[in-house]
């Protein structure tokens, strides 16, 4: 056999992502993930989804699930998704892409998969009682970008290596069912290291939903009263503010805090020093505050109003299936006939 370079994918730029209803979500989603996703919906065809199918891949309870979902769904639109501009849908009602995780499960191999740090970490020190869907979880995400041949994938650092994945199954499939070109290699947007949110409690912690501590992370749900507390209680240091990012990069509580105020307000860090240079964080923290509050409480107040009239978020959420499986149908069609399946 000849090793030929591979054909470029000439099909049009879209974009793809999607967020798992396993659990509230905070500020750093918000910034890192959902507000990405309403300024991508303006420049190229959008597609978010709520990933339950890999949310069972650990346990969740079924009394649960559904409202799980909607809570994301709500969320996305609360923030600013369109449902008129983004195809905006839960996973499991796209059959499609379970069928090709299936094919990508024969194309992938024991050796990358074996790689994956998500995992490891996940599973720990009993890995033979983790299911097999936490392991293969990396391939069902290749499946769920590769379904709508999305091209460009906004995720947090921690999903790089999954995406490393997904170009190595597209680039095998081509090669393997000599298709070239037939998937594109889509790119990871990755949030610049300025845009991740650490916890309010330690700035040298992601902010999380997992810390025990609810005064770590702004919810969306939360309140205003709720997010003005939190910011006044966050953890700083005593100096003022520093002149330069240099200094400020010394000090990982005030630096988290002058970029959730940049992040909101639209500036970069070294505006937001220009303007605080020489303050204290008691006029600092009010000043967040009032940012913070301004900016969430309208998103949490939304959320709750689309929560609170399931039906009609679940007619946008059945209207976006409707729109997904027409772009998901017509790439598992061609991939049976690639594969040799009967009837295809
Ligand atoms: N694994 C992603 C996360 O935990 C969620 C996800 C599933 C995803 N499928 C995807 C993200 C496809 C982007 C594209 O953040």
């Amino acid at each position: 056999m000849t090793d030929q370079a591979p054909v470029a994918y000439t099909g049009p730029a879209r974009v793809l992502s999607g967020v798992q209803p396993s659990g509230a979500l905070h500020l750093g989603n918000y910034l890192g993930a959902l507000v990405k996703f309403t300024r991508l919906q303006h420049e190229i065809d959008t597609f978010i989804f709520v990933a339950d199918l890999h949310a069972i891949t650990v346990w969740q309870d079924p009394a649960a699930l559904a409202q799980q979902t909607r809570e994301i769904a709500a969320a996305y639109i609360a923030s600013g998704l369109d449902p008129d501009k983004a195809t905006i849908f839960p996973q499991s009602a796209v059959r499609e892409h379970a069928e090709l995780s299936w094919i990508f499960n024969c194309v992938a191999r024991l050796g990358w998969l074996d790689r994956m740090t998500q995992f490891k970490e996940k599973s720990g020190k009993h890995k033979e009682r983790s299911s097999v869907g936490l392991y293969t979880y990396p391939v069902l995400q290749a499946a769920d970008i590769l379904v709508y041949k999305a091209t460009h994938v906004p995720v947090g650092e921690d999903q790089k290596q999954h995406l490393e994945l997904t170009r190595d199954i597209a680039g095998k499939f081509n090669h393997d069912f000599n298709a070239p070109g037939f998937f594109p290699i889509p790119d990871p947007l990755i949030q610049g290291p300025g845009a991740r949110v650490m916890s309010l409690r330690d700035g040298s912690a992601k902010m999380s939903k997992s810390d025990p501590s609810d005064y770590s992370r702004i919810n969306l749900t939360d309140t205003a009263d709720d997010i003005a507390a939190k910011v006044k209680k966050a953890r700083t240091d005593p100096e003022p503010l520093p002149e330069t990012i240099e200094e400020l990069a010394t000090r990982a509580e005030a630096d988290n805090l002058v970029g959730i105020f940049a992040a909101l307000a639209g500036k970069t860090k070294a505006e937001v020093l220009a303007e605080y240079a020489g303050k204290g964080f008691g006029t600092f923290k009010p000043a967040l505050a009032e940012l913070a509050v301004e900016s969430l409480a309208p998103v949490g107040e939304r959320m709750r109003g689309l929560l609170g009239d399931p039906a009609v978020l679940d007619a946008i959420l059945a209207k976006g299936a409707e729109k997904a499986r027409e772009a998901a149908a017509p790439t598992l069609a061609e991939v049976k006939k690639l594969v040799g399946f009967w009837g295809a």
